[in-house]
């Protein structure tokens, strides 16, 4: 039976999201979510060493010191939205995918936010604490109505977008931001949409933020921002601390130009208990709570319990951060290109090594012919290049960082793609760009698990791509066939398959030989001082139907 693929869970996650879990033979889950006290990051780290996949809500951060030489883990999947508590160069540089739960909580939050917008508007929290007190005052509660007033919505994604069908309904006008939202969807909802933050501030009554934390957006609402909002005007942050300026809005709420905030998030989380947004008045504070609904909870908690286990079961990608979604039909129709391209990226290294010694590679074009061109051939490029990156290295890359290590180590990457079928119903063809000239080498699949490498060395032939080959460049001369096989059987070499190509008859050749076993130097010396062998390389690729090292086990 194969070994059971270890779920570890380190944030409280719903009974109904165990229970999906639960139900996946395949996995083991180590649930350390109750630990008491809660799992140090360095504990985190050492937990993480023996699992292929991590479920967290907000609580666990994974920085780079936890990340980085995780070897085994495969994947992260975020409960919730933010993915904010997740290091995400330091997983896509690691290999690890990172994916996240993006509607499980958006009517909860939305509708926290709308909550806030009310009792801003009419004191509630305030008169609340007075009657509890024992007071009794009505006009220092004297609100607002929303009727009638103007919503700008920061980040009209999810959360901002259900916010305004709210305010909406409650006969507010709604402006709003969001660089991804067209004008026309934004008519659709009945928003104004502007084309910037400064044109929308000075607009407004009340304004809500909802954009993820980025750099671009910490400090969106600034002390300069604020002060061109108009006199009394309140805002809402559901979304993550820091995207208002927290200094910037104390000010201005003591100096009363501002009317009052409401924030469910905060910088530091929890907030210092002397932190000034605390002690305002009008201020109004929640301890993070869009996504505290048992509603949310739940689904959140069943998405990230079926993501992650129609990723370690299925192979399929849904939600990923940093990785194109698959479904698992798509997987199962590309694994085998993925198989090819990998392989022919470790092929392409492997002769490159041996034939130029220290060619630095500047570039790798890869072009997709015929049926493969439907596919997602983005997937199928950083296989070959995590094959060309992986051979002989000691940390193999893998699809989620192909690209980011190609592009440390300066390899420019090129793709193109057409659906004209050439001789072949598919044919990937791969050109390494080196100080020292390029080669290329194509490969397609016949039936549809049976990988083919046909053209190397400008020839066309038909060899296997698997375990050990033997290359050797030669002039097309009778008996040197003889004499090869000869000499592997004196060193004990088997030969399971053999392919010519030449371009005439007595002219330059290439054969490639599909061994049992590698060679020894001895061999490939002798192979090598034939007076028509002209070049030998010897390639190492994994056996047939191996597992790719990313999708189904670690290294
Ligand atoms: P979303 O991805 O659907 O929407 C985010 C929107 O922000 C996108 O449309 C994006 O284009 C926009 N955006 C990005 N940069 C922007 C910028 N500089 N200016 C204006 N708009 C910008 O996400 P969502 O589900 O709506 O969630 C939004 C955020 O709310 C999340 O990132 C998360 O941090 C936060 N959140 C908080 C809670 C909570 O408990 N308080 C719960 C859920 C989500
Ligand atoms: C989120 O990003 O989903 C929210 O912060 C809710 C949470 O998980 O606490």
């Amino acid at each position: 039976m194969p070994q059971k693929q270890r779920v570890l869970i380190t944030d409280k996650l719903s009974k109904a999201g165990l229970k999906v879990l639960e139900a996946s033979p395949e996995l083991e889950i180590v649930n350390l979510s109750g630990a008491e006290p809660k799992l140090t990051p360095e504990q985190v780290r050492q937990e993480l060493f023996n699992a292929d996949a991590i479920i967290i809500r907000s609580e666990t951060k994974l920085t780079a010191a936890i990340l980085d030489g995780q070897t085994r883990v495969k994947v992260i999947a975020r409960a919730g939205v933010g993915v904010d508590n997740v290091d995400l160069e330091a997983a896509t540089r690691q290999g690890i995918i990172v994916m996240n739960t993006p509607a499980g909580n958006t009517t909860s939050t939305a509708e926290l936010a709308f909550a806030m917008m009310i009792a801003l508007a009419r004191n509630i929290p305030q008169a609340s604490a007075v009657m509890k007190a024992g007071g009794w005052d009505r006009s220092k509660f004297t609100g607002t109505q929303l009727a009638g007033k103007t919503l700008a919505v920061i980040g009209l994604g999810r959360i901002g977008l259900t916010l305004a069908k709210r305010a909406l309904a409650f006969e507010m006008q709604v402006v709003g931001y969001d660089p991804l939202l067209s004008e026309d969807r934004a008519r659709e909802f009945g928003i104004t949409l502007y084309r910037d933050v400064d044109q929308i501030v000075d607009k407004c009554d009340f304004l809500s933020v909802h954009t993820p934390l980025t750099p671009e957006t910490t400090g969106l609402i600034n002390a300069e921002r604020l002060a061109r909002m108009k006199k009394g005007a309140r805002l809402i942050n559901c979304a993550r601390g820091g995207i208002i300026d927290e200094d910037a809005l104390a000010d201005a709420i003591e100096s009363g130009h501002i009317g009052g905030a409401a924030l469910d998030v905060f910088v530091e989380e929890p907030p210092a208990k002397d932190h000034r947004l605390r002690k305002l008045d009008k201020v109004i504070t929640t301890p993070h709570l869009g996504a505290s609904t048992a509603e949310a909870q739940e689904a959140v908690a069943v998405e990230a319990a079926e993501i992650i286990t129609a990723f370690l079961v299925n192979n399929e990608v849904r939600h990923a951060i940093n990785m194109v979604p698959i479904s698992g039909a798509e997987m199962k129709d590309v694994k085998s290109f993925l198989d090819l391209g990998y392989r022919l990226g470790l092929l392409q290294k492997q002769m490159l090594a041996q034939r130029f010694k220290c060619a630095g590679i500047k570039e790798a074009r890869i072009t997709y012919r015929g049926e493969v061109a439907k596919r997602k051939t983005k997937l199928i490029t950083s296989a070959f290049v995590a094959g060309l990156i992986s051979a002989g290295v000691e940390e193999p890359a893998n699809i989620i960082n192909a690209d980011v290590v190609a592009r440390e180590r300066g390899i420019q990457i090129t793709e193109s793609t057409s659906d004209q079928a050439g001789d072949f119903a598919s044919l990937m063809s791969t050109t390494l760009v080196t100080d020292n000239g390029q080669f290329d080498v194509s490969g397609t699949i016949f039936g549809n698990e049976f990988l083919r490498l046909v053209r190397l060395d400008g020839f066309q032939l038909e060899a296997y791509l698997d375990s050990h080959l033997l290359i050797y460049r030669h002039q097309d001369k009778p008996g040197l066939i003889g004499f090869i096989g000869s000499v592997l059987g004196k060193h004990g070499v088997n030969i399971s398959n053999m392919a010519l190509g030449r371009s005439q008859v007595g002219g330059d050749a290439v054969a490639v030989l599909n061994l049992d076993s590698s060679p020894s130097d001895a061999a490939r010396a002798e192979i090598q001082g034939h007076p028509n062998v002209t070049g030998v390389d010897i390639v190492r690729l994994p056996v047939a139907g191996e597992a790719l090292p990313w999708l189904d086990s670690r290294g």
